[in-house]
């Protein structure tokens, strides 16, 4: 069956974007019509829909089409990321933020140093700030322990976050030491693909969370929450109500990091600029 012509109508654009406007808070203006289609024929074609009509049906009016709309939010949300991206945050962590949050923890029985990767995406943002600081503590500093913690909205990257198997191109530019230290080439050469070595996988865990949920269901405080390159997608009234809901679970005088083409100007929230894209709780 060749669906490569099906087109979505206007009609029923519409009413998978107020579906997606209302449950994971994406915008979805109409120049995203061709965007949605393309991805939303793959689904046509696995799931052997003949046309958008029986798809759309398919989601909103049967029992058993409540499991695709996992599948309809993976297609739609946009991934796109990187180990080490915007690099200027991974220094900001190893040579502020960690120094700094480890001079309070000192005063404190638990001593594990917490840090949030909301919309972490396939887990490179989740490895990169593992690396950072380990290479820190390796230079000598009396560190404690951390933990981080990955959500997503999409439930297929963080499936890859979880087995941390990436294609040998992820890492090209990253320096032969890092390379050697925290990844595993596969046994089988032709495979290209490498794996972030097992101690790195032991200090995350990922799981599902939808920032537009009332509650996030988040047990204690970060004392760090990355949240970059996730708020261009929604508009200013819905990311000042995530960066609240996100700001219960940051300490007081804790960081947030957001995308460096991310603003926060003009949004009525208790936070302090300290640096390019970095904030403090007030
Ligand atoms: C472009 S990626 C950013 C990845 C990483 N933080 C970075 O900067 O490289 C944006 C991520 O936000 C996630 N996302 C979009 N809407 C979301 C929502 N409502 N709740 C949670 N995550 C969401 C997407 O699934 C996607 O993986």
């Amino acid at each position: 069956m060749n669906l490569l012509n099906e087109k979505l109508t206007d009609v029923q654009f519409n009413r998978l974007k107020n579906f997606i406007e209302t449950t994971a808070g994406i915008k979805m203006p109409y120049s995203k019509k061709i965007m949605v289609e393309s991805r939303l024929i793959k689904r046509l074609n696995f799931l052997k829909f003949r046309d958008f009509t029986e798809y759309i049906k398919f989601v909103f009016e049967f029992v058993d089409g409540r499991k695709e709309i996992f599948n309809l939010i993976d297609a739609i949300t946009t991934n796109k990321t990187e180990f080490f991206r915007e690099n200027e945050h991974f220094n900001f962590l190893r040579k502020k933020a960690v120094p700094h949050i480890l001079v309070n923890l000192s005063k404190k029985t638990d001593k594990k140093i917490k840090i949030w990767s909301a919309g972490c995406s396939t887990g490179e943002e989740v490895y990169s700030i593992a690396i950072s600081i380990e290479e820190e503590r390796l230079l000598g500093l009396r560190l404690s322990d951390f933990f981080i913690y990955g959500t997503d909205i999409s439930v297929k990257v963080l499936k890859t976050a979880e087995k941390a198997i990436y294609r040998l191109d992820s890492v090209r530019s990253l320096p032969d030491f890092i390379k050697k230290k925290y990844f595993l080439k596969s046994k089988d050469k032709k495979d290209l693909l490498v794996r972030i070595k097992p101690e790195m996988r032991e200090k995350s865990m990922f799981g599902r969370l939808n920032f537009m949920d009332d509650n996030y269901g988040l047990e204690g405080k970060f004392h760090i929450v990355f949240c970059r390159n996730v708020l261009i997608y929604f508009d200013k009234a819905i990311q000042q109500a995530i960066i609240r809901k996100i700001l219960k679970h940051l300490d007081k005088n804790g960081f947030l990091l957001v995308g460096h083409s991310e603003s926060l100007h003009g949004l009525d929230l208790p936070l302090k600029k300290i640096a390019p894209a970095v904030y403090v709780k007030i």
